[in-house]
C-alpha cells in the first residue's frame, strides 16, 4: 500500500540545564495511507515527542517528517492533533473551539449553515452538542478531552494524530468513542498515529502497534502486525484467540523486559511527564 506518512531517521535532543538531552534515537516508520497505527511504551520514553514532531510542533534534531512523498517542517491541517492535555481555547465556547477548526479548514467551502451543521454533528459525535455553549472551565476534563476530538475529526484531516485521547475518560465513554473512532476511520480512510497506555486500546483499533524502548535515546523495540478482521467488535474479540496473543506479545514486550534501554539511565523526567504508569497493566491481568 502507498506510504502515506514517513518517520526517516528521526533524532531528537532537548536542551536541558544539564546538559543535552537524548529524546529519540534514529526513529525509522512509514505508515501506510488508511493505515492505524498506534504507539505504545512506558512513560516519558518519547511518545508524544514522536507525535509533536510528525504534527510539526517540534522540529526534530535530525531526520524529518514526509508526507505524501514531501516533507513537512510546520503544522498544517493535513494533520489534525489531539494533545494528551486537551487544549482548548478558555475564553471560546466548546462550540467556538471547534468553530476556529472548521472556519480555518471549510471557510471557503461550506456556507455559515453548513459550518454550523458540521460543527453540530462533531460534537454529537462526542456526546457534547448539549454544553456547546459553555466554556472550557465549566466542564469536566474528560468533557474537554471529547471537545479536542471532535474539534480534530472536524478538520478531516487526512492524518489524525492521537495523542491519550481517551486516557481521561470513564470506560463507556471510552468504549463508545472507540467505536465511532474505528467506524469514522473505516468511512474516511483517514491514516491514523495514536499513542496509547492501553493494550487493549491498541489491539483492538491498530493495524500495527509499535512498541518504543525506554529512553533516553528512545528507539523503536518491536512492531507487531494486528491482523484481526475489521469490522472490530470488543465482545466478539474477547474469544478470539489471536486477539489474546496480541495482548500477550505488548504485554510481554513492556513487562518482560525488552523494552529497557541499553543507554544510560534517564535523568529526572521533565514536569509532568514522570508519574508512575503501572496502571498500565490491565487490572484483569494484574488480578490474574
Ligand atoms: N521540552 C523538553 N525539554 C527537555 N526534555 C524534554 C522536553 N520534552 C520532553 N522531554 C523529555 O523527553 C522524554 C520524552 O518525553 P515525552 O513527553 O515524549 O514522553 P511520553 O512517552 O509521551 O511520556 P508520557 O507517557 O508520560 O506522556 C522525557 O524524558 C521528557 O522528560
Ligand atoms: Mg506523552
Amino acid at each position: 500500500m502507498k506510504t502515506h506518512l514517513e518517520l526517516s531517521d528521526v533524532c531528537m535532543d532537548f536542551p536541558t540545564p544539564k546538559g543535552t538531552f537524548n529524546a529519540l534515537h534514529h526513529i525509522n516508520l512509514k505508515v501506510a495511507q488508511g493505515e492505524f497505527l498506534s504507539l505504545i511504551g512506558h512513560s516519558g520514553c518519547g511518545k508524544s515527542t514522536v507525535l509533536n514532531i510528525v504534527a510539526g510542533l517540534l522540529k526534530a534534531t535530525q531526520g524529518g517528517i514526509i508526507v505524501n512523498g514531501h516533507e513537512v517542517n510546520s503544522p498544517g491541517p493535513d494533520r489534525g492533533m489531539v494533545f494528551q492535555n486537551h487544549s482548548l481555547l478558555p475564553w471560546l465556547t466548546v462550540y467556538g473551539n471547534v468553530a476556529l477548526a472548521v472556519r480555518q479548514v471549510f471557510g471557503g467551502k461550506k456556507t455559515r449553515a453548513e459550518q454550523r451543521e458540521w460543527i453540530e454533528h462533531n460534537l454529537e459525535l462526542v456526546n457534547m452538542a448539549h454544553a456547546m455553549d459553555k466554556r472550557p472551565h465549566e466542564i469536566s476534563g474528560g468533557m474537554k478531552q471529547r471537545v479536542g476530538i471532535a474539534r480534530a475529526l472536524s478538520m478531516q484531516p487526512q492524518i489524525l494524530l492521537m495523542d491519550e485521547p481517551f486516557g481521561a475518560l470513564d470506560a463507556l465513554t471510552r468504549a463508545q468513542l472507540q467505536d465511532s473512532l474505528m467506524e469514522i476511520q473505516a468511512r474516511l480512510g483517514t491514516t491514523v498515529l495514536m499513542v496509547t497506555h492501553d493494550v487493549d486500546e491498541a489491539v483492538l483499533l491498530s493495524d500495527r502497534v509499535v512498541m518504543l524502548n525506554v529512553g533516553p535515546g528512545a528507539t523503536i523495540g518491536k512492531v507487531l502486525d494486528v491482523d484481526l478482521p475489521r469490522p472490530r467488535e470488543r465482545l466478539a474479540l474477547a474469544e478470539s484467540a489471536d486477539y489474546h496473543h496480541c495482548r500477550a506479545e505488548i504485554l510481554h514486550f513492556l513487562y518482560a523486559g525488552h523494552s529497557a534501554s541499553t543507554a544510560e539511565p534517564a535523568p529526572a523526567p521533565a514536569a509532568g511527564a514522570g508519574e508512575s504508569r503501572l496502571h498500565l497493566l490491565p487490572k484483569k491481568v494484574a488480578n490474574g
